[in-house]
């Protein structure tokens, strides 16, 4: 049987008028929330949520929200063309593509707010980013009433903050973190990658690299802080202008670790810039969780 070729939805009423159809012939449904520009990364979620549902939604909402002051919003890689045939080409069915309107009417004042998770780490140093972040993923959950939603780990921080707001909003979706794709020399898949010159591109891995250092060192008995200053040395050695944070902490609650306990699962995340692009990275401190997943 040939696919039914991709839909693109543009209003929350046509999206839940499919999502109706959907459950009334008892198929499960999945959503994707992307801002676009998709990579192997996304892809890797769009094949995970065709797996374990029966009908699968893409969102693509450059989100400006949770763009703060001198963030790059206007300059976002935006293709549309480009996403859509990507999605249909691993069989999604629905495109949910709406404008700054439809997900942001004129008056609005509800904002969903994660305290704690919220201010450490990237929200230090992005204020109201994850506000911006819970607020529209809160509002695409509550549009696509899907049974399962797919983020990638390497948002990882976004990720725990999505599962802590769902459990207490009691919002009836599954999350699912998704491991993340990297490029043959550890480097992460993300749409900001695009913005590295050759010779950045280059230095880029060695933020991985740093990463997989530090928990190989962590499992053996160093002090985290102690770590941490280290890899910050050795990351502006290898060429980054600045590191933003390089932190080891408690997988859940993100508070920071000095010590390595193997009945503690552990993570390290990381947020450096270099040239235009600042890159964010995380790893878990469990070497049996780290394996390598790249596009081939
Ligand atoms: O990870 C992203 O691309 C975005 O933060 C998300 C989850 C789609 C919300 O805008």
């Amino acid at each position: 049987m040939t696919p039914k070729p991709l839909v693109t939805l543009r209003t929350g009423r046509e999206l839940r008028a499919r999502v109706r159809e959907w459950r009334a012939s008892n198929l499960s449904v999945g959503l994707v929330p992307t801002m676009g520009a998709l990579h192997e990364g996304h892809l890797a979620l769009v094949r995970t949520a065709l797996s374990t549902c029966d009908r699968v939604i893409v969102s693509l909402f450059v989100n400006p929200t949770q763009f703060g002051a001198g963030e790059d919003f206007a300059a976002y890689p935006r293709n549309e063309a480009r996403d859509a045939a990507l999605i249909a080409g691993e069989g999604a069915h629905v495109l949910f593509a709406p404008g700054v309107d439809e997900m942001f009417a004129e008056g609005e004042v509800t904002e969903v707010h994660v305290p704690g998770l919220d201010a450490v780490l990237e929200g230090a140093h992005r204020p109201g980013h994850f506000t911006g972040v819970a607020t529209v993923v809160a509002k695409l959950l509550n549009l696509a009433q899907a049974d399962h939603a797919f983020f990638g780990k390497k948002d990882y921080q976004q990720l725990q903050i999505i599962i802590r707001m769902v459990d207490d909003l009691c919002i009836p979706t599954e999350i699912h973190g998704v491991e993340t794709v990297r490029e043959k020399d550890g480097l992460a898949l993300s749409s900001r990658n695009a913005y590295l010159t050759e010779q950045e591109r280059a230095i880029a891995p060695a933020l991985h690299a740093t990463l997989m250092q530090m928990a190989e060192e962590f499992r053996a008995g160093g002090d985290g802080g102690r770590l941490e200053l280290n890899a910050r040395t050795r990351l502006t050695a290898a060429g980054f202008a600045s590191v933003d944070y390089v932190a080891v902490v408690d997988a859940e609650t993100l508070a920071s670790l000095h010590v390595y306990d193997a009945m503690r699962p552990a993570r390290i995340l990381a947020a450096a810039k270099l040239g235009r692009a600042r890159l964010i990275d995380n790893i878990s401190v469990s070497s049996m969780e780290n394996l390598p997943i790249n596009p081939d």
